[in-house]
C-alpha cells in the first residue's frame, strides 16, 4: 500500500520523505491557501522534494477551463498529478487531459458510480473522501470497498486513492481492502507507528538490560 501526505506544507512533506516511507502528496485549494504561499511556485518546490506523485487540483468550474489549468498544471513538472472535481464538466476533462498523456486524479468522489464514471473517462486515480461521508453518518469504507469491487471486476487500472482519512483505522480499513493509496494528514502519518504496549515494552528492555554488564 503505497502513504501519501495530505498537506502542502513543506516542513511535513521534508519529514515524511525523510522517513523514507511517502510515497506521494495530495494537496487542496484548502490546503494551498493554509499556507500563504504562491500555488504554483509551492508545486514546484513540493515536486522537487518529492520524487513520487504531486496532486494539484484545477479551479475552473468548466471542462474548456479545466482543460487549460490542467496542462498549465501539468508543465510544472513531470511527477504532477492533475487533481478534477467529478462532475459533467469534470469528466470531459478527464477524458481529454488523459488522452494528452496527463494523469488525472478525481477528487470529490463519494458514491462508486461516481468512481466507475472516472475511471471510463480515463483517470488514472479515484478519491473517495472517506471522512466526509462519516461525517454524514454513512460508512465511507463500503464506498471504498464498492469501487475496488468494481475496478476488480472490469479491470480498471486507475488506482483507489483513499482520502479525508481522518486516523490510523481509516488506513488499516483501507489497506484491509486492498486499496492503492491512502493519502493522509501528517499527524495520521505519525500516529501509525505508535502503540503503547511497544514504549511499555521498549522502557521494561531497557531498565533489565541495567541489570546486564556488557
Ligand atoms: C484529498 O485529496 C483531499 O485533499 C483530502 O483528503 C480532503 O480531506 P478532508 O476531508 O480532511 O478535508
Amino acid at each position: 500500500m503505497k502513504f501519501y501526505l495530505d498537506t502542502a506544507n513543506l516542513d511535513e512533506i521534508r519529514l515524511g520523505v525523510e522517513s523514507g516511507l511517502l510515497d506521494g502528496v495530495t494537496t487542496n485549494p484548502s490546503l494551498v491557501a493554509k499556507e500563504g504561499k504562491s500555488h504554483y511556485e509551492m508545486l514546484k518546490t513540493i515536486c522537487e522534494m518529492v520524487e513520487g506523485p504531486v496532486s494539484a487540483e484545477v479551479l475552473a468550474t468548466d471542462a474548456k477551463g479545466m482543460i487549460e489549468e490542467g496542462r498549465e498544471l501539468a508543465k510544472i513538472a513531470d511527477n504532477i498529478v492533475v487533481k478534477i472535481p467529478i462532475g459533467a464538466e469534470g469528466l470531459k476533462a478527464i477524458k481529454t487531459l488523459s488522452c494528452e498523456s496527463i494523469p488525472i486524479n478525481t477528487t470529490l468522489i463519494f458514491s462508486p458510480v461516481q468512481a466507475l464514471l472516472a475511471a471510463k473517462a480515463g483517470a488514472s486515480y479515484v478519491s473517495p473522501f472517506v471522512g466526509r461521508i462519516d461525517d454524514v453518518s454513512q460508512p465511507g469504507m463500503e464506498v471504498v470497498e464498492q469501487i475496488v469491487t468494481i475496478f476488480e471486476n472490469y479491470e480498471f487500472e486507475c488506482e483507489v486513492l483513499v482520502a479525508s482519512v481522518r486516523g490510523p483505522m481509516h488506513v488499516l480499513e483501507a489497506a484491509l481492502l486492498g486499496a492503492d493509496i491512502a493519502t493522509m494528514p501528517f499527524k495520521v502519518f505519525q500516529q501509525l507507528v505508535n502503540h503503547p504496549l511497544t514504549d511499555v515494552g521498549l522502557a521494561k528492555f531497557l531498565e533489565d538490560a541495567k541489570k546486564t554488564p556488557r
